[in-house]
C-alpha cells in the first residue's frame, strides 16, 4: 500500500483507481497550501495535484520516496519537470479528455468577445440600458471571419472543427510547420491576416509573452484575441494598452499572468470578456481528468509506464 497526497478533494468516482492505497486528502472545500504540500511530501509515494499547485525543486528535494506527480490538468507548467526527472519522479498529466470542453469555452469567448457580450450584459444589469440604440454594442461578425490558431494541438483542432460550422476560414501556426492546409509558417505572418486570434500553446520559456506589444501591433485593429491556454503567453500590460487605445478591438480571456489575481487594468479594460480559468470546467470533463490522473498515479505505483507521462525518460533510469 502506497501513500498518496491529494491536494484537494476529488469526486469519489475518481478515487476507484487508487482504492487500497492510503489517501491523504483535505476536507471538502479545502486545498493544501504550498507549505502544507512541502510539509507532507517527505513520506508520500505519489502526489495528485492541480494546476495551481507549484511542485518545484524544493518539493522534490524534500521527497525521499516520491515516484509520481499526477497533475489534474493538461498543462504542466506548475511542475518543475527537470527537477522531477533529476529526482526520478514521473510526471503525468491529463491530455485528450478535455479537448472538446475547452474548445467549447474558447468558442464561447470568440463569440462573446466579438459581439461585446460582457459590456452589453453589464450595462443591462447595472441599469445602463435605458434605450434601444441602432448603433450601440456593435460587434464583429464571427461567421465568415478568418480564425488564426496559434498552436495546433488537440484543443486548437477542436476549435477549428467548430469554426467550420461558422463558415470561418481557419489558419494555424505551430512551432513546427504542420504541412496541413491552412498552415502559416511564421506567426508574424498569421497575425496581420486573422480576424480572431486564439492561443493554444503550452507555457514554456519560448511562449512566455509570445503575444507582446510588437505582435499585438501586427494584429488588425478590428481583431479579437482569445486566450484559453496560459496567462503569461500574453503580455497583459501590452494587451491593456492595445484595448485602451482601441488598437485592438476586443479580448476574451480565461487565463491570467498572476492567477487568481487579475490585473486591475484588465478588469477596467473596454471590450473584454474575463472568465476565471474555467476552460475544462464541466462535470463530465473534470471527472474524466481526475480519473485519468489517479489512474496514472496507480499505474506508476504498480510499476507501469502510463502513456500520459511527460518525462518518460525517468522509466529508463
Ligand atoms: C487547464 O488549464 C489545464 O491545463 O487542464
Amino acid at each position: 500500500m502506497a501513500r498518496i497526497l491529494i491536494t484537494s478533494r476529488l469526486p469519489d468516482d475518481a478515487l476507484d483507481p487508487i482504492v487500497g492505497h492510503e489517501l491523504m486528502m483535505p476536507e471538502p472545500g479545502k486545498h493544501l497550501t504550498t507549505d502544507e504540500i512541502a510539509h507532507s511530501v517527505r513520506d508520500v509515494d505519489a502526489i495528485v495535484c492541480h494546476l495551481k499547485d507549484r511542485i518545484d525543486a524544493a518539493v522534490f528535494a524534500l521527497a525521499s520516496r516520491l515516484a509520481v506527480v499526477a497533475t489534474v490538468s493538461v498543462g504542466y507548467d506548475n511542475v518543475d519537470i527537470d527537477a522531477a526527472t533529476r529526482s526520478g519522479v514521473a510526471v503525468c498529466h491529463t491530455p485528450g479528455v478535455l479537448d472538446d470542453t475547452t474548445a467549447d469555452l474558447a468558442f464561447a469567448l470568440i463569440l462573446a468577445a466579438s459581439r461585446l457580450l460582457s459590456d452589453s450584459e453589464r450595462d443591462l444589469r447595472t441599469g445602463g440600458w435605458t434605450d434601444w440604440q441602432f448603433d450601440a454594442y456593435l460587434g464583429r461578425d464571427v461567421y465568415g471571419a478568418t480564425l488564426g490558431l496559434v498552436g495546433y494541438g488537440r484543443i486548437a483542432r477542436a476549435v477549428a472543427r467548430r469554426a467550420e460550422g461558422f463558415s470561418m476560414r481557419v489558419l494555424h501556426h505551430a512551432r513546427r510547420p504542420t504541412g496541413l492546409q491552412g498552415c502559416v509558417i511564421e506567426l508574424d505572418g498569421l497575425l496581420p491576416i486573422a480576424d480572431v486570434v486564439s492561443l493554444h500553446v503550452p507555457l514554456t520559456s519560448e511562449t512566455r509573452h509570445l503575444i507582446d506589444a510588437r505582435r499585438l501591433a501586427l494584429m488588425k485593429p478590428t481583431a479579437v484575441l482569445v486566450n484559453t491556454s496560459r496567462g503569461p503567453v500574453v503580455d497583459e500590460e501590452a494587451l491593456c494598452a492595445a484595448l485602451e487605445s482601441g488598437r485592438l478591438f476586443a479580448a476574451g480571456l480565461d487565463v491570467y499572468e498572476n492567477e487568481p489575481s487579475v490585473n486591475p487594468r484588465l478588469l477596467a479594460a473596454p471590450r473584454t470578456v474575463l472568465l476565471p480559468h474555467v476552460g475544462s470546467a464541466s462535470f463530465a470533463t473534470r471527472l474524466a481528468m481526475a480519473r485519468l490522473a489517479t489512474s496514472a498515479a496507480a499505474e506508476v505505483l504498480a510499476g507501469g509506464r502510463p502513456p500520459n507521462t511527460v518525462n518518460p525518460a525517468v522509466y529508463e533510469t
